[in-house]
């Protein structure tokens, strides 16, 4: 048996890491500004992490949903102090897919409706629901294809107005990337997230934000969607919350009621998933890390606009997007190969940068040196 061969693979072998460095199998040091696609979030090994999960692993590593798991109330309590959505409730899961379809089911659950609307570029994940939202045909079998599923342009108000006056009454949620990652680091307007708020109360549909790769403090505020002024009524996440432990979450307004059995997972808020989230927060918390993500993100922003060959750089905080003209295409690649320094991308031509909530201007500025340098040796040649 071998593995299902799904993934295009870098021929890199990582065997150890710390904080924002990993190293291969010959000792050679890369720097991480892709956080395994946006999951490590306090850093690699962080000293913390490792002690809280370890402890928890010698006392107990897994028992089921069927009887009490304090830690879940732990967890609960400072996710919401950290998230300041002290009033909501908590149901975990395992995974970013995961928690969309629990949000998009309990919203229908709730208004007893099918239709969802999503938008162009959306990636919601994999699972039946989620990928039936996401913006693409290529990973959408025919047996995830449903009719329930609306896209509309991302940031057009007057589409999504035309959209609620005609199917106002079937809407049972809006489901958004206030960042969208997968789609190029694009940020919803203010005005559009206020206006999918405001449709939301009149036609008592749900506002439903995916935060699984702009949230967890990235862009230096908790949800990416503050920044939009309102609330959303279901935030998922996972990423960033177990730091590559699995978990997944949906934060729920108290407007929803708990019902026996209506929602559930056998793995979801396990111990030891418990225990890498709440060392995640104690970290995010203790060393200020949304802080320094809003910083140090602001600082490479600032450094990447003064670079000319880039067309645009796009985000916040820790999210940030490079567009680049295809001469420049292979750049990525080449920060990766000669530079050792690890990105993200997205299609056709933006770097992607999704690293730890730590790292450091000297980390920001060794990326800078180098990127320059590939620029330019590109542009020369
Ligand atoms: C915005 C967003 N939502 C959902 C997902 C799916 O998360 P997972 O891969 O954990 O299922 C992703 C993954 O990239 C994502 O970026």
């Amino acid at each position: 048996m071998k593995p299902f061969n799904v993934y295009p693979i870098n021929p890199i072998n990582i065997v150890k890491a710390n904080g924002s460095t990993v190293w291969d199998a010959e000792g050679n040091a890369y720097l991480d500004l892709y956080g395994g696609h946006a999951v490590i979030s306090i850093g690699h090994t962080h000293p913390h992490y490792v002690q809280r999960i370890t402890e928890q692993l010698n006392r107990i590593g897994f028992y089921s949903n069927s009887v009490e798991i304090p830690i879940q109330r732990e967890l609960a309590r400072l996710l919401g102090e950290v998230s300041g959505k002290v009033d909501y409730d908590l149901f975990l899961c395992n995974s970013g897919a995961e928690a969309n379809e629990n949000a998009l089911k309990l919203a229908s659950f709730y208004n007893k409706r099918k239709k969802v609307i999503a938008f162009s570029k959306a990636f919601h994940g994999r699972t039946s629901l989620a990928v039936a939202a996401t913006d693409n045909p290529s990973i959408v079998a025919p047996v995830n294809e449903t009719d329930n599923v609306l896209f509309l342009p991302f940031n057009d108000e007057e589409a999504l107005k035309a959209a609620f006056e005609s199917y106002g009454n079937e809407i049972s949620s809006v489901i958004i990337e206030s960042i969208q990652g997968v789609g190029g680091i694009r940020e919803a307007s203010v005005s559009f997230l206020q206006m999918i708020r405001s449709l939301c109360n009149e036609y008592n549909a749900v506002f439903i934000a995916d935060e699984v790769q702009c949230g967890y403090g990235r862009t230096g505020l908790f949800y990416a969607q503050d920044y939009s002024g309102v609330d959303a009524d279901i935030y998922t996440m996972a990423k960033g919350m177990g730091n590559g432990f699995p978990i997944g979450a949906i934060s729920i307004s108290p407007k929803f009621e708990a019902i026996y059995g209506s929602l559930g997972t056998t793995f979801g808020g396990n111990h030891m998933a418990c225990a890498a989230a709440l060392a995640v927060l104690e970290v995010i918390q203790q060393e200020k890390l949304m802080e320094n993500a809003a910083q140090v993100g602001q600082y490479l922003i600032d450094e990447l606009k003064q670079i000319e060959e880039i067309i645009e750089v796009r985000g916040r905080g820790l999210m940030i997007g490079i567009e680049l003209p295809e001469s420049l295409a292979h750049v990525k690649k080449d920060l990766l190969l000669k530079n050792r320094i690890f990105t993200g991308e997205a299609k056709p031509f933006v770097i992607r940068l999704l690293p730890a909530l730590n790292i450091t201007k000297e980390h920001a500025d060794q990326f800078l040196v180098a990127l320059k340098k590939q620029i330019s040796a590109v542009t020369v040649a």
